[in-house]
């Protein structure tokens, strides 16, 4: 697609800065192909000497990004980081995810700092399960989704076929931008609906057979399909969908040029007060991931930030509206990849990694001195609650701070029982089990193991603080505090939970806790 008149404005204004951000990310099923694209899209986008050391997937892809034993051993890939490039006139922000399922509340967090989502679809199997699951959570936050269907160098369905599986399974409009020129083994390239072009990898004349098969396909399309709709994109109601071969290099930049045609640039974002967009003049950032050691020589913490409005500038003051302290920003960095820069600014849209001890929080926000609390970062209930046991009793001072430290980084979350017995985490996968493990003893010489609990729920409570304290007074052996304080039911089985509901009306129990 090269019609960039839809595109954003060259202007050196701050609007015109943040027009050119596009933040994003990759949601996709394992195995679609998520990696795979992700290299192709930094080679795309010049930052060729990195791609390949994007993968975390067995021996020969190992890199320095495999920064934790955990997963240089498991060969997955545990951490999110942020890549950033430029392409088409455009500062491209690429938010990773984890791959694996069990650290899916990180997955969730980062969707709340991007601004569109590519899924990723395998053209042989079409929705999958994981697919499907992140999906929902950018529907819930109306994240405008683009669609890439992978692997069309491969036997894979009819395109029809998934386009259909798409509206139908999503309930999601689909157009194609662009549409397949042969298929498997004949797949040489994409042609551009809109601008009427073809990009393939040899030259194919209208007489090709291929060719008259696009222009019949095309028919249909265009009987059965609506037109690209931009409201509807930008409402998460309608995905403009690209065919292409990642592996083969094959339609990266048709979904490239897209996202730069049309975005979406930052949106605005609610705080508990008013909503924020993205060009107003003051700076105002969100904490959605803490991540400890990421240089193995150098024990750090970085707070990952998005710029939500304004210009972010280091050695600006900033005002964490959380705690009400303020701090100077000394070394505001930038993630390419696994290299980092100091970020001498940086406009909304960018992320911005904040070392820090520990002052910072997943939720916090942070601004040049308004008091404003950006909402919608999530906490979800986990689903496996454990008891931590202690091998060494002379470490219990240690192991509590070790705990508030991994939890505030969102590695498990921690319940204390409000009765004082040992901590319980809860966690959403066992992996995040074998995280804190390996990272307790690897960090802080703390070896511990788990017990497991009566308890296989649990939820926040709110209402009325009389009521609240009057129920908390009678389940005392089932109250847990969490990271803040916050208190939480935990409940022996679904039958328990659904009873205490029933017969305490007055206050509700929630599995999502939204923070910030
Ligand atoms: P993921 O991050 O979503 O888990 O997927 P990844 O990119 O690792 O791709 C999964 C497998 O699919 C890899 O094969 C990869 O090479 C292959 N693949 C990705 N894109 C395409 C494509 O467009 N066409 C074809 N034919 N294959 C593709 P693998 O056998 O697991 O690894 P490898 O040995 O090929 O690297």
């Amino acid at each position: 697609m090269t019609d960039r008149n839809d595109g954003p404005a060259p202007q050196s204004s701050l609007a015109g800065a943040i027009s050119r951000r596009r933040t994003f990310a990759i949601i996709s099923h394992p195995d679609a192909g998520k990696t795979t694209l992700t290299e192709r899209i930094l080679r795309a986008g010049g930052a060729i000497q990195l791609a390949g050391n994007v993968r975390a997937k067995g021996e020969r892809r190992r890199t320095r990004s495999d920064w934790m034993g955990i997963e240089r051993d498991r060969g997955i890939s545990v951490v999110t980081s942020v890549m950033t490039f430029e392409y088409g006139g455009c500062v491209f922000n690429l938010l990773d995810t984890p791959g694996h399922e069990d650290f899916s509340e990180d997955t969730y967090r980062t969707l709340t700092a991007v601004d569109s989502a590519v899924m990723v679809i395998d053209a042989a199997k079409g929705i999958e399960d994981r697919t499907r699951k992140l999906f929902e959570i950018c529907r819930l936050r109306d994240i405008p989704i683009v669609t890439f269907i992978n692997k069309m160098d491969r036997e894979s369905r009819d395109p029809f076929e998934i386009l259909d599986e798409i509206s139908s399974s999503l309930a999601l409009d689909t157009t194609p931008l662009t549409w397949p020129v042969g298929r498997a083994a004949t797949f040489v390239g994409t042609y551009d609906i809109r601008n009427d072009t073809v990009h393939t990898t040899i030259p194919v004349e209208e007489s090709d057979p291929r060719m008259v098969q696009v222009r019949e396909e095309l028919e249909l399309v265009d009987a059965a399909l609506p037109e690209f709709d931009r409201e509807s994109f930008d409402e998460g109601h309608l995905t403009p969908v690209f065919f292409g071969s990642a592996m083969k290099e094959i339609g990266v930049t048709d979904l490239l040029d897209a996202l730069v045609a049309f975005g979406p640039a930052p949106r605005a974002q609610n705080t508990e007060s008013r909503t924020v967009t993205a060009d107003e003049p003051q700076m105002a950032a969100l904490v959605f991931k803490i991540q400890a050691n990421m240089d193995p020589n150098h024990r750090d913490r970085i707070a990952f930030a998005r710029v939500c409005s304004g210009r972010l500038t280091r050695g600006m003051r900033l005002l964490n509206t959380r705690t009400g302290k303020s701090f100077v920003l000394h070394t505001p960095q930038f993630f390419f990849a696994r290299d980092r820069q100091l970020a001498e600014e940086a406009f909304a849209g960018d992320v911005v990694g904040i070392p820090n001890h520990g002052t910072l929080r997943i939720g916090d926000t942070l601004t040049e001195g308004e008091t404003i609390r950006f909402t919608g970062v999530p906490h979800f209930a986990p689903e496996i609650l454990r008891r931590v046991r202690l091998d060494d009793a002379m470490k219990a001072k240690k192991l509590r701070q070790a705990l508030t430290e991994l939890a505030e980084e969102g590695v498990v979350q921690l319940f204390r029982p409000q009765d004082g017995a040992q901590p319980i985490v809860g966690v959403v996968g066992t992996l995040q089990l074998d995280v804190l493990q390996e990272r307790l003893k690897g960090e802080y010489g703390v070896s511990i193991g788990f017990d497991s609990t009566p308890f296989s729920l649990a939820r926040w409570a709110t209402g009325d603080r009389t009521k609240l304290e009057a129920f908390m007074m009678a389940n005392r052996s089932s109250m847990a505090d969490d990271l803040d304080g916050d208190p939480v039911f935990l409940a022996s089985s679904g039958f328990m939970m659904r009873r205490t509901e029933e017969m305490n009306p007055e206050l509700a129990f929630h599995d999502i806790k939204q923070i910030g």
